[in-house]
């Protein structure tokens, strides 16, 4: 997929398709303009007898109209220009995007003359690529040159970057967990390394033995997939900068173990590394975009299995931190992983941290599907987390960390259990457990159980990894610097 400027006309200009938007109650302007006045008012008509919407990201398909040398023009409605938000760029730039996969397609021409065009493109990248990896006869088709009428090439090409990041992270979720376990996914990080420039180190199983990593291998010995850590530096900024640390849980699948999930639970489970997946794409992303800044990432990588070697309830681990935690539940499995990861990320002295999991869903019970859960330790540092995501056109919603919470996980047996006292407050319960271990580094936790991964479609993008949060991160990124 390749992203290029263009400053033809959308009269003039050859593609298979040319993509306009459109404002809600403003008489059309530039490109629709000329458009309405190439097809004899055509475009008015349509929006006068409702068969076009200006409504945000509704797009109409209109084949081979008269006066443009496209064969077909997509409208598409931006909504109302006076709170145009970074969301509704991505959103309307890939809803014409996803509307024109429906059929292979060399060239599309954008001309949508918005703010926040950097979010446009990433859209109208993201919206073309989809879940069916492994259909023969593709839903999705990708776009394979989309052309944007700007003569901003630095604005292009950063969104590219982003664009593609989201696409790598969203790959990463969407493949089965047959061909995406820790191995592999570990040998991904250190492809993606290599290509966008920045350094690699993966631990293995005896190396995590070694690092005493007791709460991230209890959950691994069930599997024979063996774990993985990895850790990925990049040094953009001065040599005297605190890194910012992101850790991400990468449970490459999730059955639950002995506490086993019934099969509706399961089968989207592939998607329980979407946290690690998160990571990667910003990570390479941060690296490719040269931000002036240091960030490693960090993802703790297992598969939650079933088997004689699985750990069990009532087991008692200790991890790497030294706190003892009685297993209550294998299946809050992820908070394991991110104890032992977190305590590495501390470890290597990050300024701040941030580690993104879809870790409860007790998060989605509370927020729903397309809002992520934010709890920390330190307000200020949420406080910019959540301004960054504003930025960036993603939704993030604080949750309260009252000491209550803590209570419900303390142990008769060991330091702390890995669950809480029935189902209620899940999310915050396992919120408090990552607490104990980020010692006093400013910590902002992100629960993504719901965004990162949607049962179905949405008009600007497949159903599937959704890439959530990779842009807030970059943004996080760009704000540390
Ligand atoms: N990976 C799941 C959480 C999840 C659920 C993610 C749905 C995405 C969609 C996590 O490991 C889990 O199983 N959490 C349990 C915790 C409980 C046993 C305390 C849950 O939410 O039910
Ligand atoms: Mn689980
Ligand atoms: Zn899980």
């Amino acid at each position: 997929m390749k992203i290029e400027p263009t400053s033809q006309s959308i009269t003039e200009i050859s593609a298979d398709a040319i993509v306009v938007g459109i404002w809600d109650e403003k008489p059309l302007s530039g490109a629709a303009a000329e458009l309405n006045r190439a097809t004899n008012g055509a475009i008015e008509d349509l929006i006068g007898s409702k068969l076009v919407s200006a409504g945000s990201a509704k797009v109409t398909n209109i084949l081979a109209p008269a006066g443009i040398k496209a064969d077909v023009a997509v409208i598409v409605g931006l909504g109302k220009q006076d709170d145009f938000t970074a969301a509704d760029a991505y959103q309307a730039a890939g809803a014409a995007s996803r509307k024109l996969s429906d059929l292979p397609r060399e060239k599309v021409a954008f001309f949508m003359d918005v703010d926040h065009m950097d979010h446009a493109i990433a859209g109208s990248m993201v919206g073309c690529v989809g879940q069916d990896v492994y259909r023969h006869e593709k839903k999705t088709n990708p776009i394979q040159t989309l052309v944007w009428a700007t003569d901003d090439l630095k604005l292009i090409d950063d969104a590219q970057i982003v664009g593609e990041s989201i696409n790598l992270t969203r790959q990463l979720v969407n493949l089965p967990a047959s061909d995406i376990f820790p191995e592999s996914f570990a040998e991904q990080c250190v492809v993606t390394g290599k290509e966008s420039g920045f350094e690699v180190e993966v631990w293995d199983e005896e190396r995590l033995k070694k690092e005493r990593c007791g709460a991230l291998l209890a959950v691994a010995q069930g599997s024979a997939m063996k774990p993985r850590l990895v850790m990925m530096r990049y040094n953009g900024g001065p040599s005297d900068q605190k890194p910012l640390g992101l850790v991400g849980k990468g449970v490459t699948f999730d059955s639950g173990g002995l506490s086993l999930k019934p099969s509706d639970g399961m089968i989207d489970m592939k998607c329980d590394m979407a946290g690690a997946a998160t990571v990667v794409g910003a990570m390479q992303a941060i690296a490719k975009l040269k931000l002036p800044v240091n960030v490693i990432g960090f993802t703790g990588l297992v598969e939650n299995m079933i088997s004689g070697t699985c750990y069990r309830l009532g087991d008692v681990v200790t991890a790497r931190s030294g706190k003892t935690i009685e297993i209550r539940n294998t299946d809050a499995e992820g908070r394991l992983v991110l104890a032992d990861t977190i305590d590495v990320a501390v470890e290597q002295e990050v300024g701040k941290l941030i580690d993104l999991a879809t870790l409860t869903g007790a998060c989605m019970v509370a927020l729903g599907p397309n809002i992520v859960g934010l709890m920390t330790n330190d307000q200020p540092w949420a406080d910019a987390v959540s301004t960054a995501s504003k930025t960036a056109g993603e939704k993030v919603w604080q949750l309260p960390m009252d000491d209550e919470f803590a209570e419900q996980i303390k142990s008769n047996i060991a330091d702390i259990k890995n669950t809480g006292e029935g189902r209620w407050g899940g999310a915050m319960t396992a919120g408090k457990l990552l607490e104990e271990f980020v010692q006093d580094t400013p910590w902002v936790h992100l629960d993504i159980a719901g965004p990162s991964f949607a049962a179905k479609p949405k008009a600007w993008i497949d159903a599937g990894a959704s890439g959530c949060m990779v842009r807030t991160l970059i943004e996080v990124a760009r704000q540390h610097a």
